[in-house]
């Protein structure tokens, strides 16, 4: 049994996130997180909301909220969605507790007394309108880089790169477009990453496995020399972490918070801690997850994520990580792998908030259940390119593999054996026909077991749909209908190979379709749902004499009717 930290990128407070969101980190490390349960593996899942910053605060602003009940309000709001989904979080944290102020004023203090924290006396961009300064996202303009209009002061979301304020070109306020833009001197803290490009250079070389996705942009800006320029990690903002060295003041300082991207990776450490405190355990709980001289050695620690989040966890947050040992002060856990993904576009676009296009998640649970959108998104996850949903190729998932395939499935045997057999399984003794399937689903559920070990999401969806074909093929070839006529006692082994059958998809869909899993389970009175060893052990898992019952239907398929509405309702504005 391994031990397994797995942490999916902290959501933005900043409103309901789209499907595009949602399999770009916590879909997939949910699917991950449950496989890894199944497999008997100790997990930690852990995610939380990213509560800092300029989005927060342009969001509140805009709700007409003080920022710290907007996020009060907003953490619920995404916790019930991500309940919604099924997200199976160990603990889903803020990014604005208690913990995770004690903690990154902890960092910022190690940091600091490894000489990685230089106090630096810069030019910021202050708003003579807003009578403010205007750091990050309070301030847009053209991107040098790419000539997107709409850059933000630290990220041009169009080509990623990193900025900083007095790089826009045209900038103006994004509280007020005012342009009545002046520079003023205030001082900053920065972090000397580029004191650690060798040691970070060096770690990224070792991830020989890694997606290329992620070493690609790693080596990118490690490479572009820009990558790991040393970057402020305050501003003048009121919404944040104090700065603070360690638990004494910091002179000069007050007044100024941590930049968000500096607190929110350290909240998944101290989501950790917020799930020991909620769970009434003591930091020896949450430290053998994280730190190495406390027992963290033999953890794995994955990390999902989109693709702009990248250079943040390869370079930034492990700087702090590797940083905070400088002088072997503290052995914090450093990631060991990371999967990122590309983007999912909506309709050929993108999905976008402001102008209404695309899927929101509270949406999405409006038209229906979670598993039929969790199979879509994850067989179609943008891990080798960018996906693309439209509504058509949404219809297809769901009335070809959920209710075609596997809902078929369930209702045929179900309904069959309940019309011949009464209420309990039939026995019966396998033959040849039952001992070829059993052969085909062991290749199978290796190859199955291969992908989701390697996490490559998008072939474990096809395994496991081709796991359930196998059954239906079998199905439709023995057919027991027509058996039960000449041979009633043939009828009779089939039928309770299929409920076998049943019970084996339950167990092996559950990461995918917790609910669907559940109610297959239900209907063969809870059995033993241990993931199968060997699969000729499993299918002999149910005897005769077992009782079952018929679900309602698994999965009801979408009419074309139903499609052109919802296409319609999407399309935007
Ligand atoms: N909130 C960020 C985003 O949505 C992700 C933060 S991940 C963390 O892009 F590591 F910083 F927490
Ligand atoms: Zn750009």
């Amino acid at each position: 049994m391994a031990r397994i930290l797995v942490t999916s990128a902290l959501p933005y407070i900043n409103g309901i996130k789209h499907l595009g969101n949602l399999v770009g980190s916590q879909l997939p490390a949910d699917v991950y997180s449950r496989y890894m349960r199944a497999r008997g593996h100790e997990v930690m899942f852990i995610c939380a909301t990213d509560e800092h910053g300029t989005p927060a605060e342009l969001a509140a602003a805009k709700a007409g909220e003080p920022v710290a009940e907007y996020c009060a309000r907003m953490w619920q709001v995404q916790k019930d969605l991500a309940d919604g989904f099924r997200l199976s979080f160990d603990h889903f944290g803020r990014s604005s507790s208690a913990r995770n102020h004690r903690l990154t004023q902890h960092f910022a203090g190690l940091l600091a007394d490894a000489g990685l924290v230089e106090e630096v006396s810069e030019r910021q961009v202050y708003s003579i309108d807003d009578g403010r300064f205007l750091p990050d996202r309070y301030i847009e303009g053209t991107c040098p880089n790419c000539g997107y209009e709409r850059a933000r002061g630290d990220q041009c979301e169009n080509c990623t790169k990193q900025l900083d304020p007095t790089d826009l070109i045209n900038p103006r306020s994004a509280i007020s477009g005012s342009t009545n833009l002046e520079v003023r001197e205030t001082k900053h803290l920065y972090l000397r990453q580029s004191l650690l490009r060798d040691r970070l250079r060096e770690w990224i070389n070792s991830k020989t496995d890694w997606p290329v996705l992620t070493t690609s942009i790693a080596h990118k800006w490690l490479d572009d020399g820009e990558g790991l320029q040393d970057r402020g990690i305050t501003r003048d903002l009121d919404w944040g972490i104090p700065v603070r060295r360690g638990e004494a003041p910091w002179p000069g300082m007050e007044g100024k918070v941590f930049y968000v991207w500096f607190d929110a990776p350290i909240e998944y450490i101290a989501a950790t801690a917020e799930w020991a405190d909620a769970t009434g355990q003591d930091d020896a709980a949450w430290q053998r997850w994280w730190r190495e001289d406390l027992g963290a050695r033999d953890v794995r620690y994955v990390e999902f994520m989109g693709k702009d989040n990248v250079p943040f966890h390869t370079l930034s947050f492990p700087a702090t990580i590797l940083g905070a040992n400088h002088d072997g002060a503290e052995p914090w856990k450093l990631v060991d792998y990371i999967k990122s993904f590309n983007y999912l576009n909506y309709d050929g676009g993108k999905f976008s908030t402001s102008q209404g296009r695309g899927i929101f998640m509270d949406q999405a649970l409006e038209i229906l259940p979670s598993d039929y959108w969790r199979w879509w998104l994850l067989s179609n996850v943008p891990e080798s390119s960018d996906a693309n949903f439209t509504w058509d190729s949404f219809q297809g998932g769901v009335n070809k593999d959920l209710a075609d395939v596997l809902g078929n499935f369930v209702s045929r045997v179900t309904k069959f054996a309940r019309s011949r057999f009464g209420d309990s399984i039939p026995d019966g003794a396998y033959g040849p026909d039952e001992q070829a399937v059993i052969a085909d689903l062991g290749r199978r559920l290796a190859a199955y077991e291969a992908a989701m070990e390697a996490i490559e999401l998008r072939k474990a969806a096809q395994e496991l749909r081709g796991l359930w074909v196998v059954g239906n093929e079998y199905l439709q070839g023995a057919a027991p209908w027509a058996a039960f006529k000449t041979d009633p006692a043939r009828a009779a082994a089939i039928t309770r190979f299929a409920f076998n059958l049943i019970r084996l998809y339950a167990v092996l869909s559950r990461p995918f379709l917790p609910d669907a899993s559940a109610k297959m389970l239900e209907a063969l009175s809870q059995p033993d749902d241990a993931w199968p060893d060997d699969i000729g052990e499993a299918l002999a898992t149910l005897p005769g004499g077992h009782p079952f019952s018929v679900p309602d239907v698994l999965f009801q398929k979408i009419e074309d009717a139903r499609r052109s509405e919802l296409e319609a309702r999407f399309a935007g504005v």
